[in-house]
């Protein structure tokens, strides 16, 4: 979809989309297209009594036959003095769904929010425009008998602004955010036998046109590593594991060294999870394809650090496994030796997420000595028991970047809440053959008892851990995200850089 930004004009087809404000109180653009309509929306709006201008309401009429726009969209646009990025943002969204719906091809956002208000012009527009862009996400490639009205029809949008150039460069770093949250998103929801360890490194590869070094470790050099943890998970697949290494260096030459060590960030790349020997119940296992977003989050990120050209030095590593039960595959009860020289015994081969990261985390930590280490993983299903679809679940030894985290979360929207690590959790890991076990003995904490596995191959680093597997996919639309992948984690982690390590 084409998204543009022109001076206000009376526009000449499609819809014209203007804003009322709470308590029916008409923008100056829909005031001046109330007086150019013989007074139609005043009309509309007494005839309409359940619509009253509050935040998300919509209204649609038909244009009268004196203007040859097909329809008048009023946009409710709640409290005058409570209106913010997020608000537009939202109306962009749930707009780009309300036209598609209607069967419109062609719409012009002539939303001003007048002197006075809280939101700057420019930002309102660039916003407005994220939202819309944002909700035109679709994974619809293998549909090869969709009927026209069942695609989008919405291909052309101009928002109607005082400043349009200054609009359209607000705008530019937001659509290069959408463009990586789509690259994410696709990559959540191809099928795993499109995607799996050696595709998903070569999507990853991709990233060198954009000025990132890449860097595939295959299962030769793992072995040499000592990487046994991910490697007892991949032994029950064909197909072999990766692990993928993506460099930025944005920052500045004449940093000081703190500012030149990395910040990290480490993703589970589970491309399938059937749960191993440890097998999953059939119902719902389909899911498990979506087992790799920590690791798309991570790449998609990275894409946009560099498509960005952001101010700061970050390195991404991904664990990419195929979790299958073979004749080969590793047995609950197996002991193996990580990276790290810590033993673990594999209880239970569903348990295969924290295998993967605790080799990706030591190599992480071992070879780049990170500023930060940042994790996201479809970790545990007790994440999706204790929080739901509205937060990932946070896990950190270091109260400052927790903070950071949970504030940039509230500033995109992509909310984290903190939950606690202790040694007392720390011991129900502890095991009578090995080091560790991947498992408690029964079912309490879950996905506290993951995160405390994580920790004990994070030394003395900054280090955070989200759980994110009840945020990866979503089974309902919201105003800016379609159902299905969501690249959770994306928008939050490019806000956390941004505010926190480029300011400097
Ligand atoms: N990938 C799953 C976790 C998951 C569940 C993600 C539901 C998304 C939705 C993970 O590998 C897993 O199987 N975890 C087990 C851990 C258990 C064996 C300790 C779980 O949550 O049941
Ligand atoms: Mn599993
Ligand atoms: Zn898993």
């Amino acid at each position: 979809m084409k998204i543009s930004f022109a001076e206000p004009d009376q526009p000449r087809s499609g819809a014209v989309v203007v804003g009322v404000w709470d308590e029916s109180v008409l923008t100056p653009a829909a005031r001046r297209l109330d007086e150019a309509t013989g007074g139609t929306i005043t009309r509309a709006l007494s005839v309409a009594p359940r619509f009253n201008g509050k935040k998300d309401e919509l209204l649609s009429i038909v244009a009268p036959a004196n203007l040859s726009v097909s329809r008048i969209v009023l946009a409710g646009l709640g409290k005058s003095d409570q209106a913010d990025a997020r608000l537009f943002q939202q109306l962009g969204g749930n707009l780009v769904g309300h036209l598609n719906n209607a069967g419109e091809t062609e719409a012009t956002f002539a939303i001003d929010v007048g002197e006075g208000s809280p939101i700057d012009q420019i930002e309102a527009a660039a916003q407005l425009a994220f939202g819309a862009q944002l909700k035109t996400y679709r994974f619809d490639k293998y549909k090869t008998k969709q009927k026209p009205e069942q695609k989008a029809s919405l291909d052309r949008i101009t928002v109607a602004t005082a400043a349009p150039g200054a609009a359209e460069r607000t705008y530019e770093p937001l659509d290069e955010t959408a463009s990586a949250v789509f690259f994410t998103r696709d990559l959540v929801s191809e099928p795993a036998n499109v995607i799996y360890p050696e595709t998903l490194a070569a999507q990853a590869e991709t990233l060198t046109d954009l000025g990132v070094a890449v860097e595939i470790l295959d299962e030769n050099k793992m072995r040499k590593l000592g990487m046994n943890a991910l490697l007892g998970v991949a032994q029950g697949s064909t197909r072999p594991p990766r692990v993928v290494v993506m460099e930025w260096r944005g920052a500045a030459a004449d940093v000081d060294d703190n500012c030149r060590s990395p910040l990290a960030f480490i993703g589970k790349g589970v491309t399938f999870d059937t749960g191993g020997i440890s097998i999953k119940p059939a119902a719902g296992m389909g899911d498990m394809k979506w087992d790799m977003a920590g690791s798309a989050v991570v790449i998609g990120l990275m894409r946009l650090l560099a498509a960005r050209k952001a101010k700061v030095n970050a390195v991404g590593v991904v664990g990419l496994v195929e979790n299958m039960p073979s004749g080969t595959a590793q047995r609950p009860g197996d002991i193996v030796t990580s990276m790290s020289g810590q033993t673990i015994e594999v209880l239970n081969t569903d348990a295969e997420g924290r295998l993967v990261l605790a080799d990706a985390l030591w190599y992480c930590q071992d070879r780049y000595k990170p500023r930060l280490m940042i994790d996201l993983a479809t970790l545990t299903g007790a994440v999706v028991v204790a929080l739901g679809h509205q937060r990932a679940g946070l896990f950190s030894n270091n109260d400052e970047l927790a903070n950071q985290l949970i504030a940039a979360g509230k500033a995109v929207r992509e909310e984290v809440w903190r939950l606690p690590l202790d040694e007392n959790y720390d011991r129900e890991i502890d095991s009578d053959a090995a080091d560790m076990k991947n498992i408690g003995s029964g079912r309490a904490a879950g996905s506290i008892l993951g995160a405390q596995f994580l920790q004990r191959f994070v030394n003395d680093v900054p280090w955070a851990h989200l759980d994110i597997a009840g945020m990866a996919w979503s089974s309902k639309d919201t105003a800016t995200v379609p159902k299905g992948a969501t690249a959770f984690g994306v928008r939050l982690l490019d806000r956390f850089v941004a505010e926190y390590y480029e300011k400097n």
